[in-house]
């Protein structure tokens, strides 16, 4: 899988898959990030890519011709399966969608900043508008980082255990339960002596149960989820 992104700020993310399972993925070659600076696309020598918005107010908008560009250009050599908007009035990231998103073969994401980037790319090119959560970030690009780590760690062959990514929270709209590790009292506090028994039938009822009390105490709106 590619993942290619059009950004101003290349330097945010520079760090963010360079390290751990993204770093294994990409290694492995079943990954590849591509991150584009769109000031390769400016519309002057002065590098520009943004201009005031029609009807006043303050913020800068990302113009049409830079992005229009810049997409034309990439998709000379083959077309992108989607072409991402990360921005906080898009659809909310949920781990369905990383799921899809882990099945396609090219995809491209476009970080917007200031005030955003002018409506008639969204409408020209744009395929999916996400969100992370109902919180603001400064750009798109820790909003892009955030997606890229959930899909990149779903690619097959990525996680050496292939199960570990069934059981994580949110896969059966069901919370992890708790886990422990050595040693086996810490503190007054004893793991739970279903875990020492070694009887991985009565672990995973245990771990089921488990799940679902986390569920219900913490996140009741996921447990009556599709
Ligand atoms: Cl995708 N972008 C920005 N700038 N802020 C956000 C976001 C995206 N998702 C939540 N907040």
């Amino acid at each position: 899988m590619t993942i290619e992104i059009l950004t101003v700020l290349p330097q945010l993310l520079e760090s963010p898959f360079e390290h751990s399972i993204m770093k294994r993925a990409q290694d492995r070659g079943l990954l590849t990030i591509k991150i584009h600076q769109l000031r390769k696309w400016a519309i002057n020598k002065h590098g520009q890519v943004d201009d005031y918005q029609y009807g006043g107010g303050a913020g800068m908008v990302i113009m049409c011709e830079p992005l229009a560009n810049a997409i034309d250009e990439l998709q000379q050599d083959g077309k992108f399966d989607e072409i991402i908007f990360v921005t906080p009035d898009g659809k909310r990231f949920e781990q369905k969608d990383a799921n899809s998103l882990s099945l396609k073969n090219r995809i491209l994401i476009i970080c917007g900043h200031y005030k955003g980037i002018d409506q008639r790319i969204r409408e020209l090119y744009v395929t999916q508008e996400i969100s992370i959560g109902d919180y603001v970030l400064s750009g798109g690009e820790l909003a892009a980082a955030v997606i890229i780590d959930a899909v990149g760690r779903l690619i097959p062959g990525v996680l050496n255990d292939e199960t570990s990514a069934l059981t994580d929270s949110f896969q059966d709209n069901l919370l992890a339960p708790p886990v422990y590790s050595r040693p086996a009292k810490f503190r007054d506090l004893d793991v739970p002596a279903i875990l020492l028994t070694g009887d991985p039938k009565k672990v995973d009822q245990w771990r089921i149960e488990q799940a679902i009390k986390r569920t219900k105490e913490r996140r009741p709106d996921i447990l009556a989820k599709d």
